[in-house]
């Protein structure tokens, strides 16, 4: 019998030196779709801490966290089944890309090609396109036990998918640690220079998916000093508006709900609520605190930070009641908030936002990590 040494053996159990359990890993199958077997990786940690990360999207499937009374409740919007996911696509926890956001009239010239990509968004491209990353299965690359606790995601996109140039090589990494951070890493290389915005699309709410309540009473700082106002379309018309005497400053926490009706305010008119880019304060590429999110009914904190420049704030403007989750409950308009990190949304068509551009021999990182911090009793 092959030996084992005493922590390799804690290690596999998941159990830390100290004895206590530790962050461990196990994989099961989701279900079956056209394009193959979904598989799901089970991340969880020894404070009560799990999250499902399912191969269809690399997308965070559930995500358990307990409450200030130490009570667990899934706090990510999702689909029970692989086949709810294909049948009514909603970026539930997916990892979006080629190109995340919109690209105006799905068009963009680089180095002096032109790029015609779908319009899935009325004139725009959105997300990608009509099969991007979220509609994929993505290969189980790695699986690591004990703490952190760790999934690799491995997708090949080819020369000419979706109408982008280059062969991108991804990987979307999913690490959870006994400190409560469950981290999402995506890296990226290429074979021709393209453009690239790949980030998680997951739907919070604090209170739990299926507690029938609203994320208007959430309280959220953001730490952007601006934001870029949107035309009709939600394209970025360039400008990067301060946010100081505005429904859009959450510099010091707000309620998401306190003005979101707020029918003077031209922008939140626009995208149904808050749907825009905030330009995050810092140098882009270290990894930095960039938003808090606290429910004050069941006491649970997510603190947000991102190596990225840029941070799409939605709140579930478009969810209109036809989409049923893994509880059986309905989703409607607020019942979730995403924070999608990023480039800016229609960075090939604006060259004075922060690139976009991948060429051969780089590697594009996109780093972003939800942690919660145990509540306050
Ligand atoms: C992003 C966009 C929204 C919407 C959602 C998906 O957050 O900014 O306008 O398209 O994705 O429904």
């Amino acid at each position: 019998m092959k030996k084992y040494s005493w922590l390799a053996i804690m290690a596999i159990q998941g159990i830390g030196a100290s004895g206590a359990a530790a962050a461990a890993a196990k994989q099961s199958e989701f279900g079956k779709i056209a394009e193959g077997t979904v598989q799901a990786v089970e991340l969880s940690n020894s404070h009560g801490i799990t999250a499902r990360i399912i191969t269809l999207g690399a997308a965070i499937q559930a995500l358990q966290v307990p409450d200030r009374t130490g009570k667990p409740a899934d706090i990510v919007l999702g689909y029970a089944t692989p086949a709810e996911y294909v049948a009514k696509p909603q970026y539930f926890g997916a990892t979006v890309g080629r190109y995340a956001n919109r690209i105006a009239a799905g068009e963009f010239t680089l180095d002096g090609k032109r790029y015609t990509l779908a319009k899935n968004d009325g004139p725009n491209h959105l997300h990608g396109g009509t099969h991007g990353y979220d509609k994929v299965l993505w290969k189980i690359d790695s699986i690591s036990q004990g703490s952190p606790a760790r999934v690799v995601l491995l997708y090949v996109s080819p020369d000419g998918d979706a109408g982008y140039p280059g062969t991108l090589k991804l990987t979307a990494t999913y690490t959870l640690s006994e400190e409560n951070e469950l981290a999402v890493e995506y890296r990226a290389t290429t074979d021709k220079p393209t453009v690239v915005n790949i980030t998680n699309h997951s739907y919070f709410n604090l209170g739990g998916e299926s507690s029938g309540k609203d994320i208007l009473g959430h309280r959220l700082t953001l730490m952007a000093d601006a934001y870029t106002p949107v035309d009709k379309t939600l394209i970025p018309t360039g400008e990067r508006r301060a946010v100081t005497g505005t429904p859009f400053d959450f510099r010091t926490a707000e309620t998401i709900g306190r003005r979101i009706r707020d029918g003077k305010e031209e922008q939140l008119v626009i995208g149904r609520g808050y749907d825009h880019t905030y330009v995050i304060n810092g140098a882009a590429g270290a990894l930095k605190m960039t938003a808090r999110v606290e429910d004050p009914a069941s006491g649970r904190v997510m603190e947000l930070l991102t190596t990225a420049p840029g941070v799409q704030f939605y709140t579930g403007n478009f969810l209109d009641g036809t989409s049923f989750g893994k509880s059986g409950h309905v989703y409607r308009q607020s019942d979730a908030f995403c924070l999608e990190p990023g480039v800016f949304p229609d960075t090939p068509n604006h060259k004075d936002f922060p690139t976009s551009r991948l060429d051969p021999g780089a590697t594009y990182v996109n780093q972003i990590v939800y942690r919660f911090p145990t509540p306050k009793r």
